[in-house]
């Protein structure tokens, strides 16, 4: 009798389970106007509760100096404001130079913050990822890095409309690039050339960086340093499909068709896999963990075969795990260089397979090459904290013309 019960209660849950199931993904589909709150997830506010109109942003509180980071409000053609932090270089100040800081109104450090970022040997313009704002604490560390490569590298960080202490919209694809482009004009109106400015995104932002360059390059001619993403995918239906947060595609995953028809029920795009190849002489970098399990790393390695394929002008094949396929041969610091003959790109292998770096072959001058970086024991948020990313990084900025130290 007991057990009875029992398997009743449980078909019971069974069929709530797939029904509720069922009607929130029609849901979906006849209300596609909510599908953004899923995709930004930009009502989950953390951290919460940050002073974003103190004279440092709020910043100190995450490690920065005082008198380091500014906020900034930008407005768009679209009238949305939105809030983006300036962070300056990290070099070391004099402590003369600290001390006035205490004492400054703001005025004059608008003044102080305007002329460095006027001799910016670099600026990283950073598009985050969903859910959180700019101060989430793996991007604030990311900003740490970046801060400290090359000479006099600035970082601003901006959050789109809906997030942070920019005006409360609901994000969309349209809404989102309006915002990547107000970005881009307001670091560039302060004086700094386009030619010194990286596109940096992660994971939802690698869709922002990736159409800002694509439509950089295809409406106004322009080419930027750039283009660095992290744990990027191909395309936001793609990316939804295997989205381990929010299952909710996984049913279809393994059949082939309904994926496709439940892919094209996505009403937002952010279709990297094409724009990259649209991206004119843009330098291409790409980090993938390979322990990301929310965005897989295929899509980093679809990204930079259509990246490399557009540049070359043919078709660059599936890339290889497999070092017997290479011609390796050991070099310096016990790093393997390898070349697959006829593939247009190389790669390099670090000790303990740390890392699989694939270079693509210089063409046209050394402008358009396209790197990926497979991170052996990275996670989604988590490539920041490898050396390793640091290293290469430091590599590619100095091989697209970097200033150091
Ligand atoms: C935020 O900072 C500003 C400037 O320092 C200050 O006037 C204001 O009271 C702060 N707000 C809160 C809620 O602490
Ligand atoms: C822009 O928005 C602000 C409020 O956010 C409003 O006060 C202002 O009138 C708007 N301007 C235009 C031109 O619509
Ligand atoms: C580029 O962005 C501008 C401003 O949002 C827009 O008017 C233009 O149509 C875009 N071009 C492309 C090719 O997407």
């Amino acid at each position: 009798m007991r057990r009875a019960n029992k398997g009743l209660a449980l078909i019971r849950f069974a069929v709530y389970a797939v029904s509720s199931y069922a009607v929130f993904l029609s849901a979906l589909v006849f209300f596609p106007e909510f599908q953004p709150h899923l995709i930004y997830i930009n009502w989950l506010r953390v951290p919460w509760g940050v002073n974003w109109s103190n004279m440092d942003g709020g910043a100190t509180e995450f490690g920065f100096l005082a008198g380091t980071v500014r906020t900034v409000k930008m407005t768009t053609p679209d009238n949305v404001t939105l809030g983006a932090w300036h962070i300056l270089p990290s070099i070391k100040v004099p402590q003369s130079v600290r001390i006035a800081v205490q004492d400054e109104d703001e005025v004059s450090r608008d003044r102080r913050f305007t002329t460095e970022l006027a001799s910016a040997t670099r600026v990283f313009l950073y598009f985050h990822g969903n859910a959180g704002n700019r101060a989430t604490y793996h991007r604030t560390d990311f900003y740490k890095m970046l801060q400290k490569i090359g000479e006099r590298s600035h970082v601003v960080a901006v959050d789109y409309r809906g997030f942070g202490d920019s005006d409360r919209h609901v994000p969309s694809e349209r809404g989102v690039q309006i915002d990547a482009v107000t970005a881009f004009d307001w670091v560039t109106a302060q004086g700094v050339d386009a030619s010194k400015i990286v596109l940096v995104g992660h994971s939802l932002g690698t869709g922002v960086a990736t159409w800002l360059a694509h439509n950089l390059t295809v409406s106004r001619g322009i080419h930027g340093a750039g283009l660095l993403l992290l744990a990027a995918y191909a395309s936001m239906p793609d990316a939804a499909l295997g989205y381990p947060m929010m299952p909710l595609l996984w049913p279809f995953k393994h059949h082939p068709d309904i994926a496709e028809k439940a892919k094209s029920l996505v009403g937002e795009k952010w279709d990297s896999a094409n724009n990259i190849k649209q991206t004119g002489n843009w330098p291409v970098l790409l980090l993938h963990g390979r322990g990301d399990y929310e965005i897989l790393p295929w899509q980093s390695r679809a990204l930079f075969r259509n990246a490399v394929s557009a540049r070359y002008g043919r078709q660059t094949p599936e890339l290889s795990k497999d070092l017997s396929e290479f011609d390796p041969t050991r070099g310096p610091d016990d790093v393997i260089v390898s070349v697959k003959p006829n593939a247009n790109y190389q790669v390099r292998i670090y000790p303990r397979n740390e890392g699989w770096l694939y270079m693509s072959h210089p063409v046209k001058g050394d402008s358009g090459k396209v790197w990926y970086l497979d991170v052996l024991h990275a996670g989604h948020n988590s490539l920041g904290k490898f050396q390793i990313v640091d290293d290469v990084i430091q590599e590619w900025e100095a091989s697209i013309g970097g200033v150091h130290r």
